[in-house]
């Protein structure tokens, strides 16, 4: 957890779990990204999240547990590289989608017969967790088709008095979204990238995982205008960074660029200083995930009539990070 983050008291942690048992919404840090959650066995609690949220009903909604022996009471027929991925990555952003229980609401699996399972790695989701001694809904705490909240303000912006309480734990440490795997299907697919590679996960399961198939429909979670921005945003190869900058200028745009190098000199962008600003990304990817969605809701309420931004070095979480950049990026394509 960052040093800035707040202390929440275990008075406040449980009045979050009173807001929850009486079918409240109660925003939560998790170490990905702030969740929007409700208790995933009340109906009419779980329906709240999809108005919050304006999420269309077929799209599912992750179960965060606070331990793995409750795998069991949400999940059936659980092959044992789930657990092993349980222990390696739990508490962590890996989300497991295995067969649901006939206990589980519909609601929560948008009538699929998967559920998704996670244990998020932060400490007061897992003491809220502890606390309420059940599973919770929690998608991200965000109106649907906008950039996920990594800070309690992004979320009070987002969502304001539609939720009932928010829990302040600073900014999330890994920023982006859970790496979603689905072992219902053989061998197993990566459904969404995250902080937990590919690589990582095949080390475990011991066998490749297949790609996604984008024309599948029930894979919400590639939902094409998922993580989108309003500011049209250009992501590119950073070799072609100050061409398409350049371009966008001529033609008469006040262009926001956002690198991971410096500018070589401004004579590489010669065009008047208020048409263009140069602003320097972390270099390092996981800084890079960390602050990703915090610089496109910056940007995008910069006031510029474009983005242009470089893709992250293609690999570990560079991977998820450019797959999220290309989905806010869909718009202008
Ligand atoms: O890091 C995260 O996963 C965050 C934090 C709050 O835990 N949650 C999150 O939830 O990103 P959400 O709902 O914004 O994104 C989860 C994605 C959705 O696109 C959803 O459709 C997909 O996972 N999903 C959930 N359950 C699924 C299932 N049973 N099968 C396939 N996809 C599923
Ligand atoms: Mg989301």
């Amino acid at each position: 957890m960052p040093l800035t983050a707040p202390i929440i008291d275990d008075a406040t942690i449980r009045r979050a779990a009173q807001v929850l048992r009486a079918g409240g919404l109660v925003a939560l840090p998790t170490e990905t990204v702030y969740g929007l959650a409700a208790d995933a066995k009340n109906v009419t609690a779980v329906a709240k999240i999809f108005a919050v949220k304006r999420r269309p009903a077929n799209h599912p909604l992750i179960v965060h547990l606070g331990h793995p022996e409750q795998i069991c009471k949400w999940a059936i027929d659980v092959p044992d590289h789930a657990f092993r991925l349980a222990e390696a990555f739990w508490p962590g952003p890996l989300t497991i989608v295995l067969r649901k229980h006939s206990d589980v609401p519909s609601i929560i699996s948008a009538n699929q017969s998967t559920i998704g399972l996670r244990i998020p790695n932060h400490p007061i989701a897992l003491r809220l967790l502890q606390e309420f001694a059940g599973g919770l809904a929690a998608p991200s705490a965000n109106r649907f088709t906008k950039v996920s909240p990594t800070s309690a303000e992004n979320v009070r912006a987002d969502l304001g008095d539609d939720v009932d309480m928010i829990l302040d734990g600073g900014s999330c440490e890994v920023g982006i979204e859970s790496t979603i795997v689905d072992l219902t299907q053989s061998p197993p697919v990566l459904l969404r990238s995250g902080a937990i590679s590919r690589d990582e996960l095949e080390a475990i399961l011991g066998t490749e995982l297949s790609e996604h198939n984008r024309l599948q429909t029930l894979s919400p979670g590639q939902h094409h205008l998922h993580y989108s921005i309003d500011t049209p945003l250009v992501v590119v190869e950073s070799t072609e960074l100050l061409l398409t900058a350049c371009q966008a200028l001529e033609s008469g745009k006040r262009v926001l660029i956002l690198a991971t190098l410096d500018l070589p000199d401004s004579s590489a962008l010669p065009f008047p200083r208020s048409q263009w600003t140069w602003q320097q990304m972390p270099r390092e990817a996981t800084e890079l995930a960390r602050t990703v969605y915090q610089q496109l809701r910056l940007a995008n309420d910069s006031g510029y009539d474009l983005i242009v931004m470089a893709k992250a070095m293609n690999e570990g979480i560079g991977i998820a990070i450019n797959d999220r950049l290309l989905r806010a990026a869909h718009r202008t394509k």
